[in-house]
């Protein structure tokens, strides 16, 4: 039965305060959180689902989960909780490098706080994971509480799940959440939207759902003799915002900040309003702009974040819907449908008001971003691998897997200048933990399939000399995309050239912390089905 859109009010996920207040003075705090498996309910007309949330208690978790709310400077202590029964709700591949420990007493979880800048033992290495009660611990495993500084500059994070090998399924269950770094001192002068009803985060990921409610997933991978249930890609066709199924929301003619996260595992959201509305970005995934951009499509990868002002008193109706027109996989995949092309709907009030909210001329600068000073020039490059039927197998950088020897060893407080080659057919969003990064240029591979050829071979695209390759057009950076990112989509056929960060970019101090400790840092795309099978590589930083 197809489901009616824009029947459910778009909820908003509860809050937890990342910092206590003891006589007006912010403080440190330390939050229990646990994952826990209950019903959700995605739908009016839908029956309830289970799924795995995110909660200070089984009655208080949400898909997504709750909104940590920490602030500039002050630590969030995190113990993160496995209360997870011992059975997945979806098939996972026990084909694929994963973590389900052998005697399966529990469901392998680690929490990653995407976007953070902190030690790696509270980092969520894919290989330190736990089970219910701690059981059972990856290799690994350092700590039960994890600790979040705060000490970066502020902006919009996420935290999701990162356990190897079942990232795509612990999220598409429903192991995710957002987690904002406020700073007033330097926030509140830019008169932005704020407070709870103007200043909204939006969690868009897409799902499938069977008649009873449960999540839908294939149960047979496209090549089932090597890997019995992986896909190279998950696509459903709800889309859900802050839990809802294709929600509405009535909103008054003023002007909103909403901080729009992409949670899919695979979709990419090319949003635009139906009335012509804009987007005033004012910060990308965890960074602000240096000035507002206003354009009327946004286009995000998975775990890209757009941090936008939409100004309803220029609407020229009374309802405006967000749309998707990306096609699946993208670039070069299906059209959207009717289903997964409407996201949500904007009911807005007639009366005009009076909007204290601006968005100002300039918002925040950071130190420039310093190609000379980049210590490393490195080459990272993605392909896929097919069974003779052509159906993608796995997907490796640079021919490599996770488990073998680690090749990026960036010194902590310097940058690097990183050559992203993508020689595949889709675009690949590529994740840096640790790093910030600029995107710098993106030039088209002349004469790919030779390189792609002398690359399967060696692995090495300095000896296959890409300088001989990258001769081709140039792809314009759009405006909104050339702050600092930690996400950025690799366009397929072209080198993305990126300078990377490996320190904070809000002032020259270092880490408060060692960056060079075990269990390091990852990189790796962020379309789940590729990270989970193999395109994640450790990331091992030295003094
Ligand atoms: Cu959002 Cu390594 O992940
Ligand atoms: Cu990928």
């Amino acid at each position: 039965k197809k489901l009616e859109m824009f029947v459910d009010e778009l909820p908003d996920m509860p809050k937890i305060q990342g910092f206590d207040v003891v006589n007006g003075v912010p403080k440190t705090k330390s939050l229990k959180i646990g994952m826990y498996q209950k019903l959700w309910t995605f739908h009016r007309d839908l029956p309830s689902t289970p799924v795995f949330a995110y909660g200070i208690s089984r009655e208080a978790a949400s898909v997504p989960g709750p909104t940590i709310e920490a602030l500039h400077g002050i630590d969030t202590h995190v113990t993160w909780q496995n209360h997870l029964p011992s059975k997945h709700i979806l098939p996972w591949d026990p084909t694929i490098p994963t973590a389900i420990p052998r005697s399966r007493l529990g469901i392998p979880t680690v929490v990653h706080l995407h976007g953070a800048i902190d030690e790696p033992e509270s980092d969520g290495n894919a290989k330190s994971w736990f089970t219910a009660g701690f059981r059972e611990r990856g290799p690994m495993w350092t700590k039960t509480t994890y600790h979040y500084r705060n000490m970066q500059h502020p902006g919009n994070l996420w935290y999701h799940d990162h356990a190897m090998g079942l990232t795509r399924v612990n999220l598409l269950a429903g192991l995710i959440g957002a987690y904002v770094i406020r700073h007033p001192g330097v926030e509140d002068p830019l008169g932005l939207p704020s407070g709870d009803e103007f200043d909204r985060p939006l969690v868009v990921f897409d799902r499938g759902f069977n008649a009873d409610g449960s999540i839908y997933m294939n149960r047979t991978g496209n090549n089932p003799s090597i890997h019995p249930q992986w896909r190279p890609e998950y696509f459903g066709d709800a889309i859900v915002v802050n839990g809802k199924a294709w929600p509405r929301v009535t909103v008054r003619r003023r002007k909103y900040r909403f901080r729009i996260r992409n949670a899919s595992n695979a979709r990419f959201f090319k949003f635009f309003f139906t009335n012509g509305l804009r987007f005033i970005h004012v910060a990308s995934d965890s960074a602000y702009l240096e000035e507002p951009i206003s354009t009327n499509e946004t286009l995000l990868g998975p775990s890209e974040i757009a941090d936008v002002v939409v100004d309803f008193s220029k609407s020229m109706s009374d309802t405006a819907i967000l749309a998707n027109g990306a096609p699946y996989p993208y670039p070069g995949g299906d059209p959207v449908n009717e289903a997964n092309g409407n996201v949500m709907k904007f009911v807005i009030k007639n009366e005009p008001e009076v909007d204290m909210w601006r968005v100002p001329k300039t918002l925040i600068k950071y130190p420039r971003a310093d190609l000379s000073g980049a210590l490393q020039t490195r080459y990272i490059v993605m392909y896929e691998y097919t069974s003779v039927t052509g159906e993608p197998t796995h997907l490796y950088i640079n021919g490599k897997s996770y488990d073998d020897p680690v090749t990026e060893t960036p010194k902590v407080g310097t940058s690097e200048v990183w050559n992203v080659i993508n020689l595949t057919q889709d675009n690949h969003p590529l994740h840096i933990h640790l790093g910030l990064f600029k995107v710098l240029d993106q030039t088209e591979l002349v004469n790919e399939d030779r390189f792609k050829a002398c690359m399967t071979k060696i692995n090495d695209a300095i000896k296959c000399n890409i300088t001989n390759y990258t001769r081709g057009k140039n792809l314009e950076v759009p405006a909104h995309e050339k702050g600092w990112k930690n996400v950025y989509k690799i366009t397929p056929g072209y080198v993305t050239k990126i300078l990377v960060r490996f320190s904070y970019i809000h002032s020259n101090a270092t880490y408060p912390f060692d960056a060079t400790k075990d269990p390091g840092y990852v990189y790796h795309c962020h379309i789940l089905d590729h990270e989970d099978n193999v395109m994640i590589r450790p990331l091992r930083p030295i003094q």
